[in-house]
Order: structure tokens, then sequence, then C-alpha cells
């Protein structure tokens, strides 16, 4: 069902926030927020803020953010039109029945009504284990161990073996061919349409708010493929996706644990990890790990213990790291994954391992010297050279300086041999070093096979698996210093959208400089653009501007986020003021300096110009 945007705007602003959220959470009236606990991960001190000014939510500790729509949403699972309903009836208010065409109401029930086929088709996979032509599947699950507790919580099931069972099934229901077709259950040839899955065991894959959106269906015992997954839809973006984080999202756990499959993801939970995602067979992206940063600042690696498995591991790392998170590497010998090892070994021995699990610097080290052969003085001299430009990726001296210890103390590398060594391999490879080598390795592309050649052929495969690293070399190389100019300008953009909402008198004193096109992040743009026409209109509301995201839970959490940015000081010290003045004079800057490239002629040129001088002498003061 669709609502138009006064209707959505109207139910939220007639529920007050702080109402709803107390009837959940217990909030403590500080300054002019509400404080409580956070119902969206576990915690022992308050993090969780509501503002009745901003009629907003948000959590300093986990990221949870939104308005009042969207807190219904998270907390009880509802989808959109159910939680808008709820709130509707609550203020009574009257929802209108249609308001669109047919055509561009289907479009936005799309997602809606594969949402409830993929619910259904689970409910229905579910169901068919405990029938008598599913008893296959049950004593399959079975014989791995999973408890009927486990099955039930994971929502398991299977598939028959007659091929349209669930074609038939769903169309009993109403649902038209195309409909279905969309929702990646089927295949559809001239033939006829049949089930994608059957004579399987079924996993549903859930989102963080337990929506199932895809499926991966096991053979029971040998066959190819091992696993059948569902393509990508609507709903369903793998790269986006980690299974298991429905539930792990709210471990008590300070750290999560990341392994390859679904039977590891199962068996870790069923064992009493619940902190235990998988990102399911398909590489670990940045969206998995900014996914992640939602939850956490600690992972511990648990891959398959096979060559597969370190490689993947060493492609996770970086990129773990560049969102700011750390990481431990577990040893899984002699097992090949954590469902084998707690088979095996049971939940306490594996709780010790996850205890000594290697920092994951060492362990990349480890996985170097595996290339080489240390008797043979030559590869062990090259070995100490990879070493030393290893530890160039730490751009921090101190920290550099701590891992030397470290690996000298662990290979027997006398301390001040490496540090010369390591100085002096900075200065023979120097700065654009790091450049070349990335772009030789195919850098951009994270998914691509070239590390891979070097894994398990002998000689010397000095840096085979760290083409990919973020950071070379003391000074970082140019790639670097373009990734920070990147982030100083989306930074400096989002400081400036979260001061003006804020303090609206800020307008006043960037009038005439900045025009939301001066935003050139493409969401901050939109967002500036929406809280330009507020304060324009004299009516900027932030949790209003949210709705017109709400169908994207990526981009309605960074929303809130930027609305609910805690600003250590208002604008009173000199330093703030001079900061204000600052970020207004980069957001332009860069504003300019992007307009400059894709300038159509001189004339244009020649006023970027102008602007750009202007730009030399401008001072705003907040006085
Ligand atoms: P594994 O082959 O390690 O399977 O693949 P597993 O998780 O140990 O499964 P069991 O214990 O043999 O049942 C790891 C993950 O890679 C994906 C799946 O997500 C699997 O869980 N995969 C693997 C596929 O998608 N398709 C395949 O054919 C194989
Ligand atoms: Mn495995």
């Amino acid at each position: 069902m669709y609502y138009s945007d006064d209707v959505v705007e109207e139910v939220r602003s007639r529920n007050d926030i702080v109402d709803i959220v107390s009837g959940y959470v217990k909030l403590q009236k500080k300054g002019s927020s509400y404080f409580g606990l956070c119902p969206f991960h576990h915690e022992k001190s308050p993090s969780f803020s509501v503002s009745p000014n901003k009629q907003m939510y948000y959590c300093f500790g986990c990221g949870a953010g939104g308005n009042v729509i969207t807190f219904l949403m998270e907390y009880e699972n509802y989808t959109f039109p159910e939680a808008l309903k709820v709130l509707a009836d609550r203020a009574g208010i009257e929802l209108p029945k249609q308001e669109m065409s047919k055509e561009a109401r289907a479009q936005a029930d799309l997602k809606m009504t594969l949402l409830e086929i993929n619910k259904l088709a689970a409910n229905y996979f579910h169901h068919q284990l405990k029938q008598p032509q599913g008893s296959a599947g049950y004593e399959y699950l079975s014989k791995r161990c999973l408890s009927d507790d486990t099955i039930r919580h994971f929502g398991l099931g299977y598939s028959n073996k007659t091929s349209d069972d669930l074609y038939r099934y769903l169309k009993g229901k109403g649902y038209s061919d195309g409909i279905l077709k969309e929702s990646g259950l089927f295949t559809i040839s001239e033939r006829g349409t049949w089930d994608k899955f059957w004579n399987r065991v079924m996993f549903p894959i859930m989102d963080t708010n337990n929506r199932v959106i895809g499926f991966g269906g096991r053979v029971m015992g040998d066959g190819e493929p091992k696993y059948l997954n569902s393509p990508e839809t609507k709903l369903f973006d793998k790269s986006r996706n980690l299974y298991g984080l429905n539930f792990a999202r709210s471990t008590r756990e300070k750290y999560f644990l990341i392994c390859e499959g679904y039977m590891d993801v199962i068996a870790m939970h069923q064992a009493g990890f619940t902190n235990a995602v998988a990102s399911l067979g398909t590489a670990f992206t940045t969206q998995h790990a900014s996914l992640l940063k939602r939850y956490t600042g600690q992972v511990v690696l648990t891959y398959d213990s096979d060559d597969a498995g370190v490689k993947a591991a060493l492609r996770a790392i970086p990129i773990l790291k560049e969102a700011g998170i750390s990481c431990k590497v577990l040893n899984m010998k002699p097992y090949k994954d954590p469902d084998e090892f707690i088979k095996n070994q049971g939940a306490d021995a594996f709780r010790k391992r996850i205890e000594e699990a290697r920092n994951s610097f060492l362990f990349e080290i480890d996985v170097l010297k595996r290339g080489y052969d240390l008797e043979d003085p030559e590869q062990k001299t090259n070995f100490h050279t990879a070493v030393a430009k290893k530890l160039l990726e730490f751009p921090d001296a101190l920290e550099r300086d701590n891992y030397m210890q470290a690996v000298s103390r662990e290979q027997f590398i006398n301390y001040q041999d490496l540090k010369q060594l390591v100085s002096r391999t900075a200065a023979r490879l120097g700065p654009a070093w790091a450049e070349t080598r990335r772009s030789a390795a195919g850098y951009a592309d994270p998914a691509g096979e070239a590390s891979a050649s070097g894994a398990g052929d002998g000689g010397t495969r000095e840096g085979a698996f760290y083409e990919r690293r973020g950071s070379f070399g003391t000074d970082g190389g140019t790639r670097q210093r373009k990734r920070e100019k990147e982030d100083g300008a989306k930074q400096s953009q989002r400081l400036l959208l979260t001061w003006l909402i804020e303090d609206p008198r800020l307008f006043d004193k960037i009038r005439g400089i900045i025009t939301p096109d001066d935003f050139k992040e493409e969401l901050y743009h939109t967002v500036a653009q929406m809280v330009f026409d507020g304060h324009e209109s004299g009516n900027l509301s932030p949790a209003g501007i949210l709705n017109h995201f709400i169908n994207d839970e990526t981009q309605y959490k960074e929303v809130a986020a930027l609305f609910n940015a805690s600003l250590k000081d208002s604008l009173g010290s000199e330093e703030q003021k001079k900061a204000f003045s600052e970020t207004v004079i980069k957001v332009r800057k860069n504003s300019l300096d992007e307009a400059s490239r894709t300038a159509a002629d001189i004339g244009q040129l020649q006023e970027i110009i102008r602007a750009r001088s202007a730009l030399k002498t401008l001072h705003i003061s907040l006085d």
C-alpha cells in the first residue's frame, strides 16, 4: 500500500516520539533529551537518546536511529505500512484506501509482496520438515546435531522432491507468475515454471529485522551444487547482508565472530556463541564491514582452516581495518570449520580458541612466512625484506614500533636490524611505490583473483597475498591522500548539515555562500535540499525529512546519525566559531574544485576562479 508524503507526515507528527518510545524503554530526562538503555543492542549504561525537539531517537552506542515510524518498524519488526497503520489508529487518523494508479501502487507494493512471498515460502518449507514427505530433511538436520529448538530458531525447512510444489502452493494463494518470477524462487522456461529449490534442506536468510529476504538450500549428502542460493532480487543484496545478524545484533559480547557458512553460524549459535555471522560464501565487502560497524568495533575471524579460508581472511582483514574494526584470527586446526570444531571439541574448547585468537597483523606475517624456505639464506633475506615492507603499512611510528618489537621477538629477528631495514626499505621504495604496486595487482577489483596465484606454489611469493593493502609506505601514497581528501570533504558537508539542524540561525550566516548544490555527496545533497527548503518555508522538521528515506534502512540510519551527531560544544567557544567558518569554506571550496573539473567552457572557468579568490578573503563571524 502506498501513502502520499502528506499522509505519512501527518501520522508521524501526530504521534509524539517520547510517548511511543517510553511505552517500550524506560526514559529519563537529561537536558533537552531523554535517555534510556538501547533496545537495539545490549548495554549497561544508557546511550539511547530521544529528542522531543527533533522527534527522533538515536543511539550513540550502536547507531540505531530514526523517527517514530522507524522505531516501530525496528522494535516490532513491522513493515512500513504496518507501523503506519498502528500509529494512524493511535492518533485517530483514517488512512486513505487508495490513492494512486494501479501501476504506481504495484511498484510501491512490490517489495512488500516479495517479503510476503518469502515469509510464506519459509513457513511452507519449515512445515514440510515435520511432514512424512519431509522426514529425509529432518533426519539430515538431526544427523548434523541440530536440536529442534535450533531448527525452529533459524526457521530451517525442507523443499519437497516434487518440482513445482511451492509454485502451486503460492499460485493457490493468488500470486501472479510475474511477481513469483521476481521472488527468485522459481525457474521459468517455455515448458513451464519450476521450483528452484527441491529436495534440499532450506535455510531462510533474514535481514536485521527478521524478515526473510532469500534462501540457501543444501543437498542432503553429496551433489552439486552443495548449496544453492537465491539470486539477487529487489530484497536480497548479498554484499549487504550477513547471515545471523538478526540474532547477533543483540549479543552481549563486545566482539562478533565472522565465519563462512550457514552451518557454522548455526553450530556456533547453538553452542552459545550468538555473536556469529557469515558472509555466505561471497567475499566480505566494505558494505558488510560498515554494516558490522554499527554493532561492534571488534571481530574474530573464524574462517575455514583451508587455503580458501586463509585467503578469505587475508582479504577481509584490510577491509575491516579500513572500516575501523579491529580484528583477530582464530586458529581452527586441526578442524576444518567452526561446525566441525565444536562438534569434536565442544563449546569450552572453542571459547578458549577465541581467547587465543591471533592479532591479524601477526597472522598475516605467519602466512607470509609460509612462502619462504628459511633454511635458504637468500629466501630468508627476502622474507625479512617482505616483513619490513609490510610493517610500513602502519603510518603511525609508535604503532609501527610496537609491531616491530612483536615481530622481532616472534621471528627471532634482531630488533635494531629490523628497524634499520624498515627505514631503508621505506627510503628505497618511496611514496610512489605503493601506488604502482597496487595498480599492478588490480587493486580496484576487490573480488579479483590476482592474489590467488601465489597460494601454494612454493617459490618466492613475496607479497603474493599482500597486493591489496589500503595504506603502504610511510607517507601513504597518493591514493591514500586522495581518499583522505574525499573523506575530509564528506566530513565537512556532514558537519555543516549537523550544525544547521542544531541551530537554524546559522542559515543567515551562510546565505549567499552555500546552497544545497554545494553538498556533493549524493545523500547529503538530497538531505541538504530538504533542510534548506524546510528552513525557507519555516518548518524544518528532521523527523519529517526522515520519512523520505524510510524504505532504505542504510539511508535512514545515516540520515538519523547526521541529525543526531553529538557536537562536543555548541558554537560558543572561539575554537568552535573558527571551526564553523573553516567548515563553510571547505564545503564551498570542494564544490568549486568539482565544478572546475566539469566546467564546460572558459567563461565558467573564469567564474569559478573569481569565486575561489573571493573565498580567500571570506570570514564568517558568528557574533
Ligand atoms: P562450505 O563448502 O565450507 O560449506 O562453504 P559449509 O558451510 O561447511 O557447509 P557444510 O558444513 O558442508 O554443510 C561455505 C559457504 O559457502 C557457500 C555457502 O554459504 C556455504 O555455507 N557455498 C558453498 C555456496 O553458496 N555454494 C556452494 O556450492 C558451496
Ligand atoms: Mn565450511
